[in-house]
């Protein structure tokens, strides 16, 4: 019975670390607090004491200012997550203001911890995202693309590639919410052509199957972050 007790736990554990997503909370909340002195790490931020939390804790301001788009993407993304609201810490949820330039590019990345929902309130965006590779090798990763207008909503699930682009002569504007405190954004272009060291050569010129020269190419060039 004991065993039979403990093989149960040991599977909820493992399936609890399997799980991806982020962890639900064991009490009404858990604000995260700075503490480079603590000893301990948890999945997430060390939580503030309860006696201590204020309504602060729960609060954000400024969301209803543009970000600022002028850069070679033309979109910049205000995050509101957990080193901006600690009150997030455990809760598994986030938001982010997206802006766009008239062709404005919020370019393909991924957030590897949570699926995103947008709606979009001004102007009209391209969006799309790719699946994960099939298990039949013989079939592509799929594309699927949207158009959208003001109060149209498309979801791009965790962890699959994604990209918005403003197709109008206008501003767009978009808002975000995201199923983890800490999304995580993963720019493809940055994180392949951009990394700090670069990817040696010889590993991209085959995973791109290019001249050695593309990849001079693409390294030399300077990735900008819109985050
Ligand atoms: C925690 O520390 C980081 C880096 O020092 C800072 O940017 C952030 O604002 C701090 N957050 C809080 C809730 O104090
Ligand atoms: C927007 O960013 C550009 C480029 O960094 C800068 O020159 C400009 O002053 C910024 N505008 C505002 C309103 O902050």
């Amino acid at each position: 019975m004991k065993l039979a007790l403990g093989f149960s736990v040991l599977i909820a554990t493992l399936l609890t670390i399997a799980h991806a997503s982020d962890p639900s909370p064991l009490q009404d909340f858990c604000v995260a607090i700075n503490d480079s002195k603590a000893a301990v790490f948890v999945n997430g931020k060390i939580c503030k004491s309860p006696n201590m939390v204020v309504a602060e804790d729960f609060f954000f301001s400024g969301l209803n200012k543009p970000g600022n788009t002028s850069n070679p993407l033309g979109s910049k993304v205000t995050p509101v997550n957990v080193n901006q609201l600690p009150g997030l810490n455990t809760l598994g949820i986030s938001l982010a203001r997206i802006d766009y330039a008239p062709y404005g590019l919020n370019p393909p990345h991924t957030h590897p911890r949570a699926t995103e929902i947008l709606v979009v309130l001004h102007g009209t965006l391209y969006v799309g995202f790719v699946t994960s590779n099939p298990a039949d090798p013989n079939l592509k990763n799929k594309l699927f693309t949207k158009y959208l207008y003001p109060g149209d909503v498309f979801v791009f699930p965790e962890g699959l590639i994604h990209f918005h682009f403003n197709v109008g002569h206008e501003n767009a504007l978009a808002f975000a919410g995201l199923s983890s405190q800490n999304p995580g954004v993963i720019t493809i272009a940055n994180a392949v052509f951009g990394s700090d060291p670069p990817i040696n050569k010889d590993v991209l010129t085959k995973a791109f199957q290019v001249d050695k020269k593309v990849i001079d190419y693409l390294q030399a060039q300077f990735w900008m972050n819109n985050n």
